[in-house]
């Protein structure tokens, strides 16, 4: 564990343009440092780094963040690699805090097991490599299926002696606790006894993304239908089948490098495919995909092609993990197998160049794999093509990004013959349902706003009220972290009754406003980093830039980066909105700031005056009942005022804007 006060050392040492520029040529340009974007393919430099801020953003894909992020994105780094990282360059002694002894019971057992995984995978592929057993049982077979002594050392391969307690006895001899061959499940006890799990079996290690063994798959050399035909590693301490991925060790910079990964069923596909030169692979291993999993493709690509056997299971499981993959964002293509092949089976029997070959030919996306699949059946029953557009409409309904989903409404159209607006409705429709779901389902996890239906063809519906309420509360938020040091002047008349120029900071005038009307954010992020400013304020002082940026919650350090960056500008805001053309932003930020402040205040305003509406609505359906809430008269008078105050923001908007 690293000390807060080491990271805020290595923190304060480190620059931004130091660490990015080992992997970017970056060239000056003003006061920021640009050049080609490492995280998509461009020719012209759009990845922008500022030094004084510390932070990077690519304004081609979006990607930004500060050294660390940047670090964790690029080279696959977890928070405290990336830490060690920038320790060692700064030459910054990182001196771990203790942890208590209970902390460190716990790392030193999962350390047992580590340990005595390592072991056992070494122990098994002697067995294989060097016993004669291990050779003529096991090594033949692996060699008869078209294993290469190479690829076999690769994934570090192994055989387990086919006696009752071989490996368990050798384990106990060199000192590994009974405790721990148990916890791993690599021997079982029975009447005190030990026995190996995987005797008589080949073992196939399961590595972690650092390529420590966590457990085994093993297989058995018969076909004896009897006895299962894989034995696995039961879950421990090191071992969660759902957060590992086989073959990720081997595949991840494959994967990060061609932006794409494989997704196949077994551990004999994974090594297949490698054998071939095909290396961004990787396994669920009979298991059904879990987020887990997809979250940590997700740290290499964001396009996952998934290879299936052709068969109803396979085509099944190709259905779920299209939804689930859809859902977190990513682009999903899928390849079917011939009936009676699987990855591994198709390139044994062809050369590389031509599975490869097979796979890009046969990628396609769900929809034409759904209606490739079924169209034939359903093409002359209405009932049965209603059903598959509507599943379609279910599945396109899970992605977040509308633009992607438009394109699949629109494809959906052309290849199910619908009309698009039907689609465009049924998509809203279940994208609207799952919102209110989600929101009338206590503790359901808020990590992910679903953004309210859009539509291609826009004619469907009123632009939505949320966005623009985010719209007006981030411009707020955005001039504060960049402009919330500066001056504004205002001629007000003194006691004299002379007009006098008074100077206001923006921050003073923004936090004061918004504090009078007691109003608050919907957006939490927003509403986040008005309190870091509040507070601040209180002791007449601007919060350091870093509070943002190195925040604890990466969504308000994106945010907060998204806002600091020029994209953002104005130009794009409301100076185009209202034709209003200006030299630089902060030689017209007294009116950008009361134009933030006024709309915002507008945007709460006509929130609180629908409520009212219903509220009275809700009285008048009720006839009357004054016996709860306010009575309607009072209601009235109330609407009476917001609509009045309305009137007085929109005219100062006016103002503002046609001055
Ligand atoms: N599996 C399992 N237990 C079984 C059968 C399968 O855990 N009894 C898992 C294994 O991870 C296996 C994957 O499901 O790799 C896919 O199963 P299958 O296609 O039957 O096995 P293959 O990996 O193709 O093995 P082989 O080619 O040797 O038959
Ligand atoms: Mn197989």
């Amino acid at each position: 564990m690293i000390p807060s006060d080491t990271i805020d050392k290595i923190m304060d040492a480190t620059r931004i343009d130091e660490v990015v520029g080992e992997f970017v040529s970056l060239k000056k340009r003003g006061v920021n440092l640009i050049g080609l974007c490492p995280f998509h393919n461009e020719k012209t430099p759009s990845f922008n780094v500022s030094v004084p801020k510390g932070i990077y953003k690519c304004f081609g894909c979006g990607k930004g963040g500060n050294a660390v992020n940047f670090l964790m994105e690029h080279e696959h780094y977890t928070y405290p690699e990336a830490l060690r990282y920038l320790a060692q360059k700064y030459s910054i002694d990182i001196v771990e805090e203790k942890p208590s002894p209970k902390q460190q019971e716990a790392i030193d057992e999962k350390e047992s097991l580590f340990n005595l995984s390592a072991f056992a995978q070494k122990y098994f592929e002697e067995q294989l490599l060097q016993t004669e057993e291990g050779k003529s049982v096991g090594l033949s077979y692996l060699k008869e299926r078209g294993f290469s002594l190479e690829i076999i050392k690769k994934f570090g391969i192994g055989y387990c002696p086919d006696k009752w307690d071989n490996f368990s006895q050798n384990a106990l001899k060199n000192g590994y606790k009974k405790e721990y061959l148990v916890k791993t499940s690599l021997s079982k006890s029975k009447d005190q006894l030990l026995y190996d799990t995987f005797r008589g079996r080949i073992t196939f290690p399961i590595h972690n993304l650092s390529g420590r063994v966590l457990g085994f798959g093993a297989r058995i050399m018969t076909s004896d239908k009897k006895r299962p035909k894989y034995i696995n590693s039961a879950e421990s301490d090191i071992y969660h089948k759902s957060k590992v991925l086989y073959g990720i060790f081997f595949a991840k910079s494959a994967i990060a490098s061609n932006d794409n990964c494989y997704l196949v069923e077994g551990y004999t596909d994974v090594i297949s495919m490698h054998q071939a030169g095909i290396t961004n692979v990787i396994a669920t291993s009979g298991t059904a995909l879990s987020i887990e999993q997809i979250k940590l493709i997700r740290r290499y690509t964001a396009n996952v092609t998934l290879l299936f056997d052709g068969d109803p299971a396979g085509i099944k499981a190709a259905f779920r993990s299209t939804d689930m993959i859809l859902e977190e964002g990513m682009n999903v293509r899928i390849v079917l197998f011939p009936e009676g092949e699987d990855p591994d089976s198709y390139a044994t029997k062809y050369r590389p160049a031509e599975v490869r070959e097979f796979i890009e030919s046969q990628a396609v996306d769900f929809i034409s794999f759904k209606t490739g699949l079924l169209l034939d059946e359903a093409q002359d029953d209405p009932i049965k093509k209603a059903k598959l557009i509507r599943e379609m409409a279910q599945t396109i309904s899970l992605i977040p990004e509308p633009i992607t989903r438009s394109l699949f409404v629109k494809k959906c159209s052309n290849m199910m013959e619908v009309e698009e607006n039907m689609l465009v409705t049924e998509v809203s429709r279940l994208r609207r349902q799952r919102v209110i779901q989600k929101k009338q389902s206590p503790g359901a996890s808020e990590s992910r706003d679903l953004p309210l239906p859009q539509t291609t063809t826009g004619q469907q519906q009123k632009p939505d009220e949320h966005d623009n309420n985010d719209v007006s509360e981030k411009e707020l938020i955005r001039l504060l972290l960049n402009y919330g040091s500066l001056d504004m002047v205002f001629k007000v008349e003194n006691e004299d009754k002379r007009m006098e120029d008074i100077q206001v900071k923006v921050v003073d005038f923004i936090v004061r406003d918004i504090q009078e009307d007691k109003l608050v954010f919907d957006n939490p992020d927003c509403q986040a980093i008005f309190n870091i400013f509040e507070e601040a304020w209180q002791d007449q002082q601007l919060p350091n830039e870093k509070v943002f940026t190195e925040h604890a919650s990466p969504s308000i350090q994106k945010l907060s980066i998204d806002l600091q960056t020029n994209q953002y500008n104005l130009s794009s805001n409301w100076e185009h909105r209202h034709k209003i053309y200006v030299l630089t932003e902060e030689e017209n930020l007294k009116p950008a700031v009361l134009h933030a402040v006024y709309d915002f205040k507008l945007k709460k305003l006509e929130k609180m005056i629908k409520k009212t509406q219903e509220a009275i609505k809700e009285k008048e359906r009720n006839n009357q009942n004054e016996t709860d809430g306010p009575p309607i008269r009072e209601l009235l008078q109330t609407m009476n005022d917001l609509d009045l105050k309305r009137k007085q923001f929109a005219g100062e908007l006016q103002r503002v804007v046609t001055r």
